[in-house]
């Protein structure tokens, strides 16, 4: 037989497969290095909603990139979803999206937010804040990231090795450049406040939450951290977390500049899944005004659509100017950000 009519045959046979398949049948394997109850809400509710199982799989993102590596052709994920942008570009630096059909992304939502080769789209925002303690400073002495490192301020914020505070120096260095980067960053540096304990050298300690704890406590006077801990602080089961939330206050820095940063949390199809509609069929869920309806309310994210309003707390600290950066060229800078980090002494 002449190998088109294999071909041939294949094409005939393989749609009514998939055709004659229950929907109950298909199952969706989604890699991700999110760990949050609402998300799981969500996944729970797409399978009732479509009878698609979702099958979870969550571990840290730069073991999550490895593995999608070494699993190459035979990888079982359909779907990444991953947090920060600098992951999401990593991600596609090493070939693991495939591009999805840009027509299941809503108009609503901006194009900033979305990869130029549709490998991701962005589904919630989460800004990175300066918290401070309104009973010792007014925001009049706040202005931006950059007057920090010239400031009379104690500051902290967690380590350099998280990609939070990487993307965040990345961000500032598309923006300023290195030069004023490196200034900036030895200026901050010199102003952390929390000292480690063994070696009592001024160093970040602990995550988001502990630098806000930090500010509560007197330790620090400003914290550099995102915004959706506080919102959850303040309906946490942790009674002193509440305490700290409702004593501090939010302030969105460089807004007549160059903007608060932000970032995005994005998924993409997996380059070898070959349940490609299945999957452009979830990410148009996740995006749906449900979806994102969910993500505000239960984790205290922005909506990446802007016809979803952000959750009513955080709309209490107003709206804001956000950072205008290419989101799909930021890892090219998270490298250089992060080794000027080390080098200034943030640890
Ligand atoms: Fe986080």
């Amino acid at each position: 037989m002449p190998r088109f009519m294999i071909f041939g045959g294949l094409f005939v046979v393989l749609p009514v497969l998939i055709g004659c398949q229950p929907t109950s049948a298909v199952a969706l394997t989604l890699y991700t290095d999110r760990h949050y109850e609402a998300d799981q809400s969500l996944f729970d509710t797409f399978q009732a909603e479509t009878g698609i199982q979702v099958n979870v799989l969550k571990m840290d993102a730069d073991a999550l990139i490895t593995r999608l590596e070494n699993e190459g052709l035979s990888t079982p994920a359909d779907l990444i979803f991953l947090t920060d942008v600098g992951r999401l570009g990593r991600a596609k630096q090493k070939n693991l999206f495939q591009s999805f059909d840009a027509r299941i992304l809503p108009n609503t939502i901006p194009s900033q937010y979305m990869d130029v080769d549709y490998h991701w789209v962005g589904l919630t925002k989460r800004a990175r804040v300066l918290v401070y303690n309104p009973l010792h400073i007014q925001t009049t002495e706040l202005s931006t990231y950059e007057a920090l490192a010239t400031s009379d301020f104690s500051i902290a914020t967690r380590s350099s090795s998280h990609v939070y505070n990487q993307s965040l120096v990345a961000s500032l260095a598309m923006l300023n450049g290195e030069m004023q980067t490196r200034l900036w960053l030895e200026g901050l540096v010199e102003r952390f406040a929390i000292r480690d304990s063994l070696t009592q050298s001024r160093q970040p300690v602990g995550n988001d939450r502990d630098q806000a704890k930090a500010v509560y406590e007197g330790i620090a006077d400003v914290a550099i951290m995102n915004s959706y801990y506080l919102g959850r602080m303040l309906v946490s089961s942790d009674p002193l977390e509440v305490d700290v939330a409702q004593a501090l206050s939010v302030y969105f820095p460089n807004q007549t500049t160059s903007g608060t940063h932000v970032n995005l949390s994005g998924i993409g199809l997996s380059r070898y899944s070959s349940k490609v509609n299945f999957g452009q069929q979830f990410i148009e869920f996740m995006v749906s005004p449900e979806a994102q309806r969910l993500f505000a309310d239960e984790n205290y994210e922005y909506p990446i659509r802007h016809d979803v309003s952000a959750h009513p707390i955080l709309q209490t600290w107003g709206s804001f100017v956000e950072q205008q950066i290419d989101f799909s060229s930021l890892s090219e800078y998270s490298q250089d950000a992060f080794t000027w980090m080390i080098e200034a002494g943030w640890n």
